[in-house]
């Protein structure tokens, strides 16, 4: 959570850094706040809200010239978002600045030891008391501030991204990481910081990724020198050219990003099977799971990990996996896992699912498997992030940069990797004729065009938003591998919208949310023809007789449901393992046009951030 950003160069530093922080904004945007060093004099501006508010102030109150700067978008941890608590926040003599992403644990305990040698806080946060530590050692010890830095940060305890410097060394800025992410972008005689490398695309495909426990010293006309925090140790920055473009980071003509990250999915689906899927040879190649085929035939169980929407595609995975590879499997939010003593042996394998690579608590869980022995498994979507690092193997699902802060393409790219993966273990292990398995590829790259196919029902779906987007509460049911479509729409629908939706399987209604149907409530149920289909539609029936307005997801063709539905919305046919990739489609619609309608920020919703990475 948090996004930084950081400016030293030839180049003015302000719009950089605005800039920089715009792109970033999907991380937190509850304040925002800007630190510029003019020639004489450090200038901060800070205020709650967006990016667009910092940027007003900046026109009254801040000089926007200066060669090095800082800057900040948030997610409020500690004290809530207002100006004070904002960053850059500032040390007691004036002159340290300092921008943090991440969580200091014993701040409380450190602030008081600074508050008896004299030191004043002006906000709540837990930043404030890390820049004042640094000037505290820096003082007694009188020492430059990288040495400084570090010293305080052997202190610490807890998650970091920061950038800091000095307004009397204006030519160097100090970094640091320990579970929040930070890139160095290279230029000629110029360097960018960023919590990811979208803020300096357009200046440089040349970055570094700090590993944790890494800091770096930033100079003018230096090269950039990486070491250990804990032992001072020097390390050799491994530079990496940068893939992605500034294309992949714009709307292009959406409305949002969660639009065009909805109409992206029939490409990113693609990219994702591309190169995989040799449905001519009727075969899955996927390095990661060839080079680890015996320990995956060997695993008595997979455990999956993950947390929001990635676990609603490891419920998926649990389905396809049973069902075609005959392995067992649990599936686990992260955050539960980590904190429960699991038995994990060594025969175990865990997948842990995350779009951005970087959720803290899933995060935690494979650290936690690997010390009990377990094979861990990433499948990620940000490539270089720490879960891609921190696992023994794993496959991106290479779907492209998601902004919106409510995940799609995330969704359904990260099924179409479990997918093809269970498929292989399957063919490895004989539980799936060839015959069968040459259907699933065909049916699999079909997929895309069935997506396009799906997305054509958009005006259809606005017009039932309109009609339910005063809906004060929502129900989502779908039964086997709908069931954790159901859960998804639901989330979709929340986090975007604020109307409370809940996801059940179609036949857990009736122990106990069926009370909550009345004529007014809207109960989305997924019922297509493979599956459950006569179970479900015995479900919408019980609906039917208690009033609910029934919106029914439904197979092309479909006479049953449209004789008992108010509305439904046709998806085109596959095979059932395959559905959720398709039914997904128009649940994703209705809640984006839902919260448009209501006037929504649909890619930045209340309270929310796209990147996890406190517990
Ligand atoms: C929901 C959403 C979140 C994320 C969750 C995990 O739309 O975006 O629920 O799915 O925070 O994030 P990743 O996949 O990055 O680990």
């Amino acid at each position: 959570m948090c996004g930084i950003v950081g400016y030293l160069g030839h180049r003015e530093a302000y719009p950089i850094v605005i800039e920089g922080l715009k792109r970033l904004e999907y991380r937190g945007y509850d304040s925002a706040g800007i630190a510029l060093f003019d020639g004489e004099n450090l200038k901060v501006s800070k205020t709650k809200g967006k990016v667009a508010d910092l940027e007003a102030l900046s026109e009254k109150e801040i000089t926007k010239s200066g060669n090095i700067g800082i800057g900040h978008t948030r997610w409020a941890t500690h004290g809530v978002p207002n100006d004070v608590n904002s960053h850059p926040h500032v040390s007691n003599s004036g002159e340290l600045v300092i921008i943090h992403n991440g969580i200091i644990e014993n701040y409380e305990s450190l602030k008081q030891e600074l508050i008896s040698r004299g030191y004043v806080f002006h906000s709540d946060t837990d930043t404030e008391v890390l820049v004042n530590l640094i000037e505290d050692v820096k003082k007694q010890e009188n020492i430059k501030l990288g040495k400084a830095v570090q010293i305080a940060l052997n202190q610490v305890i807890g998650a970091y991204a920061i950038a800091v410097f000095d307004k009397t060394k204006p030519e160097e800025i100090v970094i640091a990481r320990l579970g929040s992410p930070l890139a160095v972008g290279i230029g000629e005689n110029e360097f960018f910081i960023a919590s990811d490398a979208s803020p300096f695309l357009e200046y440089t495909k040349n970055a570094i990724y700090l590993e944790d426990e890494e800091m770096a010293i930033i100079r003018f006309h230096k090269p950039i020198k990486v070491r250990k925090i804990k032992d001072d140790s020097l390390v050799a920055p491994y530079i990496q050219e940068l893939q992605l473009n500034l294309e992949q980071i714009e709307k292009g003509g959406y409305e949002h990003f969660m639009l065009k990250e909805i109409h992206e999915q029939p490409k990113a689906i693609t990219d994702t099977y591309r190169g995989r899927l040799l449905r001519n040879e009727a075969i899955i190649k996927m390095a990661g799971i060839e080079d680890n085929m015996k320990k995956f035939l060997n695993a008595n169980r997979i455990i999956i990990v993950a947390c929001g929407t990635s676990w609603h595609a490891g419920l998926v995975a649990e389905y396809i996996f049973e069902d075609l590879a005959r392995i067992p499997v649990e599936v686990e939010y992260a955050s539960e896992f980590r904190y429960r003593n699991p038995v994990i042996t060594e025969n175990d394998i865990l997948i842990a699912i995350s779009q951005s690579g970087e959720t803290a608590d899933t995060l935690a869980a494979i650290k936690l498997a690997k010390s009990k022995g377990a094979f861990v498994f990433g499948v990620c979507n940000v490539v270089g992030s720490s879960i891609a690092r921190e696992t023994h193997a794993g496959a991106y699902t290479h779907a492209g940069p998601e902004i919106g802060v409510a995940s799609t393409k995330a969704f359904t790219t990260q099924i179409t990797v479990l997918t093809l993966i269970a498929l292989r273990l399957s063919r490895a292990k004989g539980t799936i004729s060839s015959s069968d398995f040459r259907t699933h590829l065909l049916e699999l790259e079909m997929i895309p065009k069935k997506v396009e196919k799906a997305l054509e029902s958009d005006s259809h779906i606005k017009m039932i938003a309109d009609i339910y987007k005063d809906a004060p509460n929502c129900l989502y049911l779908g039964r086997g591998y709908n069931f954790p479509v159901a859960l998804e729409g639901a989330l979709k629908l929340k986090e975007i919208s604020y109307i409370h939706a809940e996801g059940y399987p179609a036949a857990e209604m009736k122990h106990g949310p069926i009370a909550l149907i009345d004529e007014n409530m809207p109960i989305i149920v997924i019922a297509t023809k493979k599956g459950h289909y006569e179970k479900v539609v015995s479900n919408i029936q019980e609906i039917k007789s208690r009033k609910g307005k029934i919106i029914g997801i439904v197979t092309e063709g479909d006479v049953d449901v449209r004789k008992l539905a108010d509305h439904i919305i046709e998806v085109p046919d596959t095979l059932e393992s395959l559905s959720p990739l398709l039914t997904t489609i128009p649940l994703q619609l209705l809640s984006y046009h839902i919260a448009v309608l209501l006037g929504k920020n649909v890619d930045q919703p209340r309270n929310l951030a796209k990147s996890v990475t406190v517990e």
